[in-house]
């Protein structure tokens, strides 16, 4: 009997120490429990969620948690967020899953992990609330207060990683060759006999400034996303004596944008002092780019858009940027212009396309370009197409090309320095000057520039 008792005592004991636990007390967690251990803590987490991978701003995850728990069931499913019969299907776990589906496979690996504890959380939350009766049959509050995201899908899209990139690539990569030979180690070719002085050029600035500068003016990097990586990169690394590359706080004072606008180092008894990174800038480079021509335009145009997205300034539709500019070869020339213009003012184009079926010239402009004049009174610019933006693009630049055709150029003349205060503005009725049609074939060279002389230029 003894023998039986202690026997049985020993069982129970045994049970008790490996699954006596759920003979006792609640087989599984209760949602609370799963909710308060795994979900709180994502709510609460200071750092982005692994959404991030692909939204710089606009969407976390955290959009869609809001305490108390069975709020934030009753919201989602009120959402369509949740599949009450399979809840592995739903479709907030889906959204967790797109990092999965990322090409970008340095990313994908990156936020692999917080993905997967995002993920293992959820499921096993939302599980746990699809057997809750209660929970199951409770409704959800008014549309107001459910927990998403409180940003319209359009600017969801313009915020996303992808669009900048792409943004990137046709804003600032294009116009790289600006930079060349000094920051475009792979646009160098060995085997072309008119690389060889430029070689020679980036080969001795191991010599002049030490490896470890020489590697740093590498700006540009063999691809587009490749090469914003290395300039965010290098952005976040804090600096006391200059400016960051991509300036968040400041795009204006974005050292990209600072040194290819600045002169020559001054001369001090005869030798050539240091180049500053800091005011007043200056570059060993010299002057590479107006604070006028389109490439500054373009810098400019994607350095304000990228520091609002990053720091999540888009709040609704009407404050986002156009982002329509495209890269193209075709390059128009004013001659002769009109005694007039001032010197050196500048000068902005605007390009219309023939409406054949209204028979009239559409009214937003299909391209654009601005400079100012030349010291010999020449205005040259390269365009800028104005497409609609496609959300599928990748970054890979097409060549982007007019077609043949009846055209209208309009000019704007900036003489209230509007485009000093508003540097990626498209001037407006106040400013303009006059207009001519021109028609036919566009070229790729400048040598072939599309050639308007001023006299041609009518009031309308
Ligand atoms: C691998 C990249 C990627 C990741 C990671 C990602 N998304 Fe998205 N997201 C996209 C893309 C692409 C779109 C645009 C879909 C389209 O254009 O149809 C999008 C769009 C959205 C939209 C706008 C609505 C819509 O359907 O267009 C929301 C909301 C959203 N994502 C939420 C999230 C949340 C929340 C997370 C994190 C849990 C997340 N996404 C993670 C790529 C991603
Ligand atoms: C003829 C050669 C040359 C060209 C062309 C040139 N640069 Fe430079 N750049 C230099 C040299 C040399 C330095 C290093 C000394 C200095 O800081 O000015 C430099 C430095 C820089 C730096 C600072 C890098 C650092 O890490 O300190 C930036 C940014 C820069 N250039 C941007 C540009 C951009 C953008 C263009 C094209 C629009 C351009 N440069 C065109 C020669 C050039």
């Amino acid at each position: 009997m003894f023998l039986m008792f202690s026997k049985m005592a020993f069982l129970a004991a045994v049970l008790l120490l490996t699954s006596g636990y759920s003979l006792l007390a609640n087989p599984q967690p209760t949602p609370l429990q799963l909710f308060d251990a795994r979900i709180r803590p994502i709510f609460q987490s200071e750092d982005p969620s692994s959404c991030i991978q692909c939204h710089l701003s606009s969407v976390d995850l955290k959009d869609y948690i809001l305490p108390p728990h069975q709020q934030t069931f009753a919201s989602l499913k009120a959402q369509g967020l949740i599949d009450l019969i399979n809840p592995a299907e739903s479709k907030i776990l889906q959204l967790i899953q797109m990092g999965e589906k990322d090409r970008d496979q340095l990313a994908k690996l990156i936020h692999e992990k917080t993905r997967k504890a995002e993920y293992q959380a959820f499921a096993a939350w939302i599980e746990a609330c699809c057997q809750d009766e209660t929970l199951v049959q409770m409704p959800a509050s008014e549309s107001e207060a459910w927990a998403k995201p409180d940003i319209p899908d359009v600017v969801i899209h313009h915020t996303r990683k992808s669009r900048v990139i792409d943004s990137f690539a046709r804003n600032i990569w294009s116009q790289r060759m600006r930079c060349f030979p000094c920051h475009t180690p792979y646009e160098l070719d060995s085997n072309n006999p008119k690389h060889q002085q430029p070689l020679k050029k980036v080969d001795n600035f191991a010599k002049q400034y030490g490896q470890a500068h020489a590697q740093r003016l590498r700006l540009f990097k063999q691809t587009a996303p490749e090469t914003l990586q290395y300039w965010i990169e290098r952005s976040q690394q804090v600096s006391e004596d200059g400016y960051p590359l991509i300036n968040i706080q400041h795009p204006p004072h974005s050292l990209i944008l600072l040194k290819p606008t600045s002169k020559l180092p001054p001369m001090v008894n005869g030798s050539r002092q240091k180049a500053s990174n800091t005011d007043p800038v200056s570059h060993m480079g010299g002057l590479k780019m107006h604070r006028d021509d389109p490439s500054y335009k373009a810098f400019i145009a994607w350095l304000e858009d990228y520091a609002k997205v990053v720091a999540g300034r888009y709040q609704s539709v009407q404050e986002l940027p156009q982002d329509n500019w495209y890269p193209s070869k075709h390059v128009v020339m004013i001659e002769d212009v009109p005694k007039e213009w001032p010197n050196s003012v500048r000068v902005q184009l605007q390009i219309h396309v023939w409406n054949q079926q209204r028979s009239t010239w559409q009214v937003e402009p299909i391209a654009f370009t601005q400079n100012s004049l030349t010291p010999k009174r020449r205005l040259v610019g390269t365009l800028f197409l104005m497409r609609p933006v496609d959300e599928t693009r990748v970054w890979q630049l097409s060549e982007e090309t007019l077609p043949p055709g009846k055209y209208l150029l309009k000019v704007y003349i900036d003489s209230e320095q509007h485009l000093d205060r508003q540097p990626t503005a498209m001037l407006t009725t106040r400013s303009f000057y006059g207009q001519t049609i021109i028609e036919g074939e566009w070229t790729k060279t400048f040598k072939q520039a599309r050639k308007i002389i001023g006299s041609q230029l009518k009031r309308e």
